[in-house]
């Protein structure tokens, strides 16, 4: 059956290498649906906030992550962690933490760096966060993408790298298994 993908990009950056990545998913896949849910005008999480009024940016936020079958977050590392944005959106969707926009949704993680090491500290991480927000990681498969400005073309912000977009296919399909068979453990 077709699925709903929504797409979490972790850097605001307009010509961000994960953005690429992110958006080169739609073109390796058109069985399914992917749309980008922005996280860039969310506020600073603060639970006075909450108290006073929920924002609408907050509430069409929460609206996307809640009609989706599945989430891939394509992110990028900061100090060897998370970006502060992407941890800001997640905090937003993990309240009230009862009824969580994300909790046991299905979420994959893909993220990309001109570095070596492909975001490994950042993707160990979101998993942890994740993991104590109730959402059901797609396990054991891990998108690592390191040197990734070799990998694309630049000027026409496309992955040109084969290997690599074999990983992200081989990974997508697993990801639409995933959304398939995860836990039920109610
Ligand atoms: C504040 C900051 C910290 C960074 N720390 C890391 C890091 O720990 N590991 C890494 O691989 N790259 C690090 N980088 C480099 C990023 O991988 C690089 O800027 C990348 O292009 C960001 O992703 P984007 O292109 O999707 O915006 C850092 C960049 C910034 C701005």
């Amino acid at each position: 059956m077709t699925k709903t993908i929504g797409l979490i990009c972790g850097s605001l950056r307009k010509d961000s290498y994960n953005r690429i990545i992110a958006k080169s998913l739609t073109d390796l896949n058109d069985s399914h649906h992917f749309h980008f849910i922005e996280i860039n005008d969310l506020p600073l999480y603060n639970e006075d906030i909450e108290i006073s009024g929920i924002p609408e940016t907050v509430t069409s936020f929460k609206s996307a992550v809640q009609d989706v079958d599945g989430i891939i977050i394509v992110s990028p590392e900061y100090n060897s962690g998370i970006p502060g944005v992407l941890k800001n959106a997640l905090d937003w969707a993990s309240r009230p933490r009862d009824s969580s926009v994300l909790s046991r949704k299905p979420v994959g993680l893909i993220g990309a760096t001109p570095g070596g090491l492909g975001t490994a500290f950042a993707q160990m991480q979101i998993r942890q966060i994740l993991e104590a927000m109730q959402v059901h990681v797609l396990p054991f498969q891990k998108v690592l993408i390191s040197q990734v400005d070799k990998k694309i073309d630049s000027d026409q912000k496309v992955l040109t790298d084969e290997q690599t977009k074999r990983y992200l296919q081989q990974y997508l399909h697993q990801f639409i298994h995933w959304i398939d068979h995860t836990p039920t453990l109610d």
